[in-house]
């Protein structure tokens, strides 16, 4: 007899759940700001007392509740389905948790149990809820402090406490959009210190790429030098690059990635075209000319110092054949 075999998910996955996530109270900001920006919210407040933590959005409400224990199902809709590939993980970085959540005239409270399959109640809310409110302790409180780093660049408007958390574009500068992996990119010389946040180097300049307020580094420089430059991704709202999961800290290599790094290349070097004068090496400008960018002659940077080895008298310095 055939032996057959086939992929399921067995429910034990429910209850190692909260361990798909770091833990960190980060975590959880992002999560449950990605829900209510998802949910199409334009405002988020979040309210600290009593050690608990209250999200409240404006967006479309919770139309199925069984979705939100549905580990690796969603309930949104086709767009958002293509176009950031929901996981259908988010919310259960709050387990183990008790979350009390009420939308339109329903609610439910997930306590420990409910997290790992015990069945939850649904019931009938007084009031109507537009959007979503989402309550839950926390270790420390969510101030303006923590969140503004999630929420800056997120397009929506939060509030923390009764205080406005600062919004901004990810690219304030020129951009160039690319339909193909669906971005924006600039070449920035200056970045503000909420950008600066997301870089492990202070100094040195980076890829970051952001996705709709979570930014990610990207281990990726197009040139030989960082020339105190950063590079600034916004990623689009229908794009095939992805983050990798559960933690989603880096972009997943696939064919979108690649498209992305060639767009990256082809802005670094027209940065360089629209400067008077640049310093790339020769080998950078040999580079530029076979992407079809015709820089212009490189800045002559003389450095003192001995040769090193037997020479010592100055030696003439041929230039480069085809320069
Ligand atoms: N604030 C909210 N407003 C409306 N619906 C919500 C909200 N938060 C969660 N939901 C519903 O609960 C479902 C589960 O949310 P969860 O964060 O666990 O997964 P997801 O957002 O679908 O995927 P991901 O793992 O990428 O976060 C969502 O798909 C959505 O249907
Ligand atoms: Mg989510």
């Amino acid at each position: 007899m055939q032996e057959v075999i086939c992929a399921k998910v067995d429910p034990r996955l429910l209850t190692k759940a909260d361990r798909l996530f770091t833990g960190t109270v980060e975590g959880r900001v992002i999560e449950i700001l990605q829900n209510a920006r998802r949910a199409g919210a334009t405002e988020v407040r979040i309210a600290n007392k009593d050690g608990f933590v209250t999200v409240q959005d404006n967006g479309s409400g919770i139309e199925d509740f069984q979705k939100l224990l549905d580990l690796g199902g969603s309930g949104w809709d086709e767009k958002m389905e293509t176009g950031e590939d929901p996981a259908g993980v988010g919310l259960f970085s709050l387990a183990p948790r008790e979350v009390s959540i009420v939308s339109g005239n329903r609610k439910t409270v997930i306590d420990k149990d409910g997290w790992t399959g015990k069945p939850v109640e649904v019931t009938q809310n007084k009031g109507t809820v537009k959007g979503a409110i989402v309550k839950f302790r926390d270790d420390k409180p969510w101030d303006l402090d923590l969140v503004e780093k999630h929420a800056v660049f997120a397009g929506i408007r939060v509030i923390v406490d009764g205080k406005l958390c600062h919004s901004m574009p990810f690219c304030r500068g020129k951009s160039a959009y690319y339909e193909n992996p669906g971005c924006r990119i600039e070449v920035a010389k200056e970045i503000s210190n909420y950008h600066r946040e997301w870089s492990t180097h202070w100094y040195q300049g980076r890829v970051l790429v952001n996705f709709h307020g979570q930014v990610v580094q990207l281990d990726h420089w197009p040139g030989k030098h960082r020339q105190g430059l950063t590079i600034l991704v916004d990623i689009a709202d229908q794009t095939d690059i992805r983050l990798m999961l559960p933690a989603r800290t880096m972009l997943v290599e696939n064919a979108a990635s690649e498209k992305l790094k060639e767009a990256i290349e082809l802005e670094y070097y027209k940065y360089f075209q629209k400067q008077k004068t640049h310093t790339l090496y020769y080998e950078e400008y040999l580079r530029a000319k076979q992407l079809g960018i015709e820089l212009p002659e490189a800045e002559p940077q003389y450095k003192p110092g001995l040769i090193w080895g037997e020479c010592d008298e100055p030696v003439e310095i041929v230039m480069p054949k085809d320069f």
